[in-house]
Formats: structure tokens, C-alpha cells, sequence
């Protein structure tokens, strides 16, 4: 079956990565029709297999540059968007300490780009990808939407925080935008199906890929950064939230842009589940999912990684209608399936 041409068309930028190809699922469901532009500078055109595995159709993808300005033009030309949802970035944290400007000119450029075509192409919603590590390390948890943003730790967290505020300004300014930005806990797991997942490109720096890449025998062992922190078991706190959850919460922020009748506005949700967990929780909870034990050991504190960080989340469940109903087991559970069937494919 081909695409539908009557439903509402969101352009999800970045569709083909982590984040943006379970939200295209969700979106799919809720009745919207994705369509996705991406360079697969950091996923893979095999994303596109799995969406039509669990959708039982294609989804409309462009294989372009975000800050191609022609190419955007002709895309946003050709397609009458009613939204846009922008995940497309680069995002890992130590490469943009060492490769700032890289950093800078993607992830900012591709966001004016999008502010400028979006009003001359009359698409009034925006849904924007932010992150938690605008809070750096807050003085009090959990951190509500109030809690004042720190000068970021690195050129990706600055460029999460500068694109916020262009955002914010750019509403201010009365360009006819609406836009929601979900800041992001820490996303882990893969859809229930096994046909999606995160798709780490070399070492994993993530937890959670690190840990099933060493239960699948493809790491020898797993470092566990720091033991000597403040909380319950000595290692760091986050707020792990499952990527179907997570991908949910832009339907719902699509869907709350499209009830607000202002013609400029502009708001931030936290998006996390409210639960600090542990490295060593995480560990724990996945041996005794899934039977399978996690080589590790002991190592020093990474640097730059807070102590601990997780979301008050009162806001979205009143506001966007949205809350996490995963829990860490569902999304460990998933994030090894996910797992087991990269290593059948290899
Ligand atoms: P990802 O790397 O898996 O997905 C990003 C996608 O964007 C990739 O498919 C990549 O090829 C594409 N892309 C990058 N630059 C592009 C460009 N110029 N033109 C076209 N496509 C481009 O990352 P993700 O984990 O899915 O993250 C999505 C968004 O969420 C990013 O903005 C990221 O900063 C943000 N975020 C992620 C996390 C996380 O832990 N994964 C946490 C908070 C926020
Ligand atoms: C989680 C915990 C590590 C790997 C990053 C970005 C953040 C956001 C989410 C985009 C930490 C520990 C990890 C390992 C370990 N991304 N760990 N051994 O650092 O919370 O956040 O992703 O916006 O900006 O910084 O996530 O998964 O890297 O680490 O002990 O091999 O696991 O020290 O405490 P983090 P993470």
C-alpha cells in the first residue's frame, strides 16, 4: 500500500535515527502522515525496512541535508506540511567538544532554516528536540521546567539551550510559529516489534547499548563510570525513559499545537518518567529480565557526567495530555530484543 494523501502531513526531520523513526510509528497511529528527510549521516536506509515491517506500508523519506537550503525548499514546496518535528542533529557529546563548529553549524543552521521556510510555506507547528542536559547539574531534583537552565558543559548542550532560544525569540518576534520543545531524559529501549531500535555507529557511549552489546558478547566488559557519587548506591541518577513513551509525547505536543489558536506561541515540557534509577539499578534490572549477566566492572568517574538528574513531571500529564507508562524492565526488555536481532543479522 502506498502513503495516504488526505491526513495531516508532519515533516520529521531526522526521521530515520533513533527518536525520529519510533515517533514516525506513533504518528502513524494517531493518524498523521510522517515524512521523512534525513542524510543518514547517522542511521541507516535500513530504518525505512523496519518502519515498513511494523507498518505494513512505506513512509514517504527524502535522502537530503536539512541545511540544503534548494533541496528543503523544493520538499517543503512539494508536500504542504501542517507540522514539523525536528530531530535531526548531531548529538554526541564529546565529539562536539572536539569538533565544536561541526556541531554548531547543523544543529543551529537547520533550525533557522526550518523558522524561515516554515512561515513563507504557511506550516504553523513546530516541535522541537531538546534535552535535559540544559539543566546541567540543577541544584534541586527533580527539576521542573522553571528550574533555570546552566551554562551548558558542552558546544552540543549549548547548542540545545541557543536553539531553545531562537526558538523563543522568534515567537516573541511574532513570527506566525507555534512551537512546543520536549526536553528529553535519558531515551532508552526499542519498539516492542524488534524492527526499530538505536543503532549506535562504533563504541557505544550510552549505557544501555553499552550493557546489551556486552551481554550479546560483542563488548568483553562493561565500565561502570564511578561508584563514589551521593546517591543510594554510589553511581549516577537519571531518568531513563522509553523511547516509545517518549515518541508518544510528539504526537501529543502535535496535537496540543493544533487546539492552540494564538498565531505565535511557545512552551517546554519535561519529558522524562519522574523515576531516578541507578547505573547499578539499570544493571540489575536487566540480568534479571532477561536472564542474561553483564560483564562489568568498576571504573573511574567519567568526566562531565552529572551526579544525578531526573524530571518533575506534573506539567506534560496536564497540559499535553501525556505521561510515561513504560517501565525500566518494558524498556530493557525491548532494548535486548532489539539486540538479539541485530546479532541474527550479522
Ligand atoms: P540520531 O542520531 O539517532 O537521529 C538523528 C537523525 O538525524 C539521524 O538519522 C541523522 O542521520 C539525521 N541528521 C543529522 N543531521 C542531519 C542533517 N543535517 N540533515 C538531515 N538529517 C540529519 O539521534 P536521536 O537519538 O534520535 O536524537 C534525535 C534528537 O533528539 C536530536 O536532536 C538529539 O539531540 C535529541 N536528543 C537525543 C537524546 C538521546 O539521548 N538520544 C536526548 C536528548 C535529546
Ligand atoms: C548514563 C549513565 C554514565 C556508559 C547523554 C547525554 C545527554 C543526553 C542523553 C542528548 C551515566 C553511565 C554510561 C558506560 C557507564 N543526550 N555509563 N558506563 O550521560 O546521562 O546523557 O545522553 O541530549 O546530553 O550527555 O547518558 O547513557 O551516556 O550515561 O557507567 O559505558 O551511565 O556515567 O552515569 P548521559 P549515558
Amino acid at each position: 500500500m502506498n502513503p495516504t494523501g488526505n491526513l495531516p502531513k508532519i515533516l520529521v526531520t531526522g526521521g530515520a535515527g533513533f527518536i525520529g523513526s519510533h515517533t514516525v510509528v506513533s504518528l502513524v497511529e494517531a493518524g498523521f502522515e510522517p515524512v521523512i528527510v534525513d542524510n543518514f549521516s547517522n542511521s541507516e536506509r535500513s530504518v525505512l525496512d523496519g518502519l515498513r515491517g511494523i507498518l505494513g506500508r512505506d513512509v514517504t523519506a527524502y535522502e537530503a541535508d536539512c541545511n540544503d537550503i534548494g533541496a528543503m525548499e523544493d520538499i517543503f514546496r512539494k508536500e504542504s506540511f501542517s507540522g514539523v518535528i525536528h530531530f535531526a542533529a548531531f548529538k554526541a557529546v564529546g565529539e562536539s567538544v572536539q569538533q565544536p563548529l561541526k556541531y554548531y553549524r547543523n544543529n543551529i543552521d537547520s533550525l533557522l532554516l526550518l523558522l524561515e521556510l516554515m512561515p513563507r510555506y504557511n506550516v504553523p507547528n513546530l516541535v522541537f528536540s531538546s534535552s535535559c542536559t540544559v539543566y546541567g547539574q540543577p541544584e534541586q531534583l527533580p527539576v521542573t521546567e522553571e528550574t533555570p537552565r546552566l551554562p551548558a558543559q558542552s558546544p552540543y548542550g549549548n547548542t540545545k539551550a541557543i536553539c531553545e532560544d531562537i526558538i523563543r525569540d522568534a515567537v516573541r518576534a511574532q513570527l506566525p510559529v507555534k512551537s512546543i520543545a520536549l526536553r528529553y531524559f535519558n531515551p532508552i529501549g526499542a519498539h516492542p516489534s524488534g524492527l526499530i531500535g538505536e543503532l549506535p555507529r562504533g563504541v557505544p557511549g550510552n549505557l544501555v547499548p553499552f550493557i546489551t552489546q556486552t551481554a550479546a558478547g560483542l563488548r568483553q566488559q562493561l565500565t561502570v563510570f564511578g561508584s563514589d557519587y551521593d546517591t543510594p548506591d554510589g553511581t549516577c541518577v537519571r531518568d531513563f525513559i522509553h523511547v516509545m513513551d517518549l515518541a508518544e509525547a510528539h504526537v501529543q505536543a502535535l496535537r496540543k499545537l493544533n487546539e492552540t489558536n494564538a498565531d505565535a506561541h511557545y512552551d517546554v515540557f519535561n519529558i522524562g518518567t519522574g523515576r531516578g534509577e541507578t547505573v547499578l539499578d539499570v544493571i540489575n534490572t536487566f540480568e534479571r529480565e532477561t536472564g542474561v549477566s553483564v560483564n562489568y566492572t568498576i571504573g573511574p568517574r567519567r568526566a562531565g557526567d552529572v551526579e544525578k538528574i531526573y524530571a518533575d513531571v506534573a506539567k506534560a500529564p496536564n497540559e499535553l495530555g501525556w505521561e510515561a507508562s513504560r517501565s525500566l524492565a518494558d524498556s530493557l526488555r525491548d532494548a535486548w530484543r532489539w539486540e538479539q536481532k541485530l546479532r541474527q543479522e550479522v
